[in-house]
């Protein structure tokens, strides 16, 4: 999977990193923002958008079904919402890029809704399978005809006029299937029930509660979770501070915490806990990273983190870890290639169904830069040291491997070379001035 136009770059080792690194908004929440504001009545109010490829394509998109969204200043944006059940059918076939986000939480707005919509993205989008969220959305009424048994986009969804309430026991460990059941339960009749077995991020239900629907999250006995959403719901418009991407943030701690005597800033992350398996584990490796000011906003935690170069120990990351840092097992692994001893990622099955195979992409641009890991199923095992570089990283469209061994390069012997950065725009366009400003040298 390639881009028809690639740009490479090459990253070399670099001098102590310093600064304050003013990494852009949450991806999660901005397009939450967005979809729940294009859903509830009145004008929501965003701050701190993460005015990003991925999050433009939500932004279009939702455009498509009718609501009006405003640009009135930098990451400044007013949504003018129809009211839940009142989205109108798209003229045309919705391009959602490369966000597998955007793509299913909107699925799941209209699902319950008596519209038809196309959906169809990038190279990489239309490799994803969305099987994973049509397939129980069926029991809402929905009929869709996609690509194969994966469900691939192009896919066309009918949402159900009419529907009733559903139980259901999410048989993926991810927060994009639950966000798009919760979404569609809000115009379903009766009060839906999700059970997940695995806590994922829960931005949606955090969000659902601030915009006025009747959400409640009850914890079960093993471990998991059951989210009732009564319907049907008005979702009343309101105002959302989006707080940083901490999967943005990962790029510049890692680096920091690997050129020596770096030391850098990083004001206002969101360390919401089932977001923040990252930072766990680089603490369990030796990193030394404060935070400060610890604060709530808008329903979200955040700090200010202080992040210095640090001598890394290889650890055990626990598979029960993995949704909590799902988008950061690639720049841990770069972290575990300068770390001493090894490093065990353990239960990386849902990697595969990235951007890209994120376990096959990681693997590669490991072997390629002289790095030692086994692969022993879905666990990633990465044996660190001194890390030669030198080689070129197949991105496969995938943005977080290009920022991955892009930080690689800062700090190994030889420089590393991604073959393409188009990718990062899709959710850290500021990626490459931000990290020059702190002195990495890419060029
Ligand atoms: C996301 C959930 C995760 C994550 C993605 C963003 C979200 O995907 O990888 O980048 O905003 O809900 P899954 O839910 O499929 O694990």
């Amino acid at each position: 999977m390639h881009n028809a136009n690639p740009a490479p770059l090459t990253a070399r080792r670099s001098k102590a990193l310093e600064g304050t690194a003013q990494v852009p908004g949450d991806k999660s929440i901005s397009q939450r923002a967005l979809i729940l504001g294009a859903l509830a009545e009145g004008e929501t109010v965003i701050s701190g958008l993460l005015e990003s490829g991925d999050v433009h394509s939500t932004a279009q998109a939702l455009r498509g079904f009718g609501a009006s969204l405003t640009r009135v200043g930098p990451g400044n944006w007013r949504v003018q919402g129809l009211g839940v059940g009142n989205w109108r059918a798209p003229a045309a076939p919705l391009d959602f890029g490369n966000s597998g986000t955007g793509s299913r939480l909107v699925m799941g707005a209209m699902a319950t809704t008596p519209i038809t919509a196309v959906f169809t993205g990038d190279a990489s989008l239309r490799s994803r399978p969305m099987a994973r969220v049509v397939e129980p959305l069926l029991a809402f009424g929905v009929t869709y005809e996609g690509q194969g048994p994966k469900a691939l986009m192009p896919l066309t969804l009918h949402g159900a006029g009419e529907a009733q309430a559903i139980d259901k026991t999410l048989s993926v460990a991810s927060a994009q299937v639950k966000s798009a059941l919760l979404l569609a339960a809000l115009n379903a009749r009766g009060t839906t029930h999700i059970t997940q077995n695995t806590l994922t991020r829960d931005h949606s239900e955090k969000m659902l509660a601030a915009f006025g629907a009747r959400i409640k999250v009850t914890p079960l006995p093993d471990g998991g979770e059951t989210i009732l959403v009564e319907g049907p719901a008005v979702l009343k418009a309101c105002t959302v501070d989006v707080p940083r991407d901490p999967s943005s943030a990962a790029f510049a701690i890692v680096a920091a915490l690997i050129v020596p005597g770096s030391r850098i800033e990083l004001p206002g992350i969101m360390l919401n806990p089932r977001r923040a398996g990252l930072i766990e584990t680089l603490l369990e490796m030796g990193a030394k990273i404060e935070i400060a000011n610890r604060r709530s906003s808008g329903g979200e935690e955040s700090g200010d983190l202080t992040v210095r170069y640090s001598a890394l120990k290889g650890v055990e990351v626990p598979p029960d870890r993995a949704p909590a840092m799902i988008d950061e097992y690639p720049i841990l692994a770069v972290a575990a290639a300068f770390a001493a001893g090894k490093t065990a990622m353990r239960g990386l099955e849902e990697l595969r169904v990235k951007e890209s195979d994120r376990l096959e992409a990681v693997a590669a641009g490991l072997k390629a830069n002289g790095v030692q890991y086994e692969i022993e199923g879905d666990d990633l095992i990465v044996t660190g040291g001194a890390v030669p570089g030198g080689g070129t990283v197949a991105t496969h469209m995938d943005h977080r491997i290009a920022m991955s061994f892009l930080t690689m390069g800062l700090a190994s012997q030889n420089p590393v070379t991604v073959d393409d950065v188009t990718m990062i725009a899709t959710s850290f366009p500021e990626y490459q001035d931000l990290m020059r400003d702190l002195g990495a040298d890419l060029k």
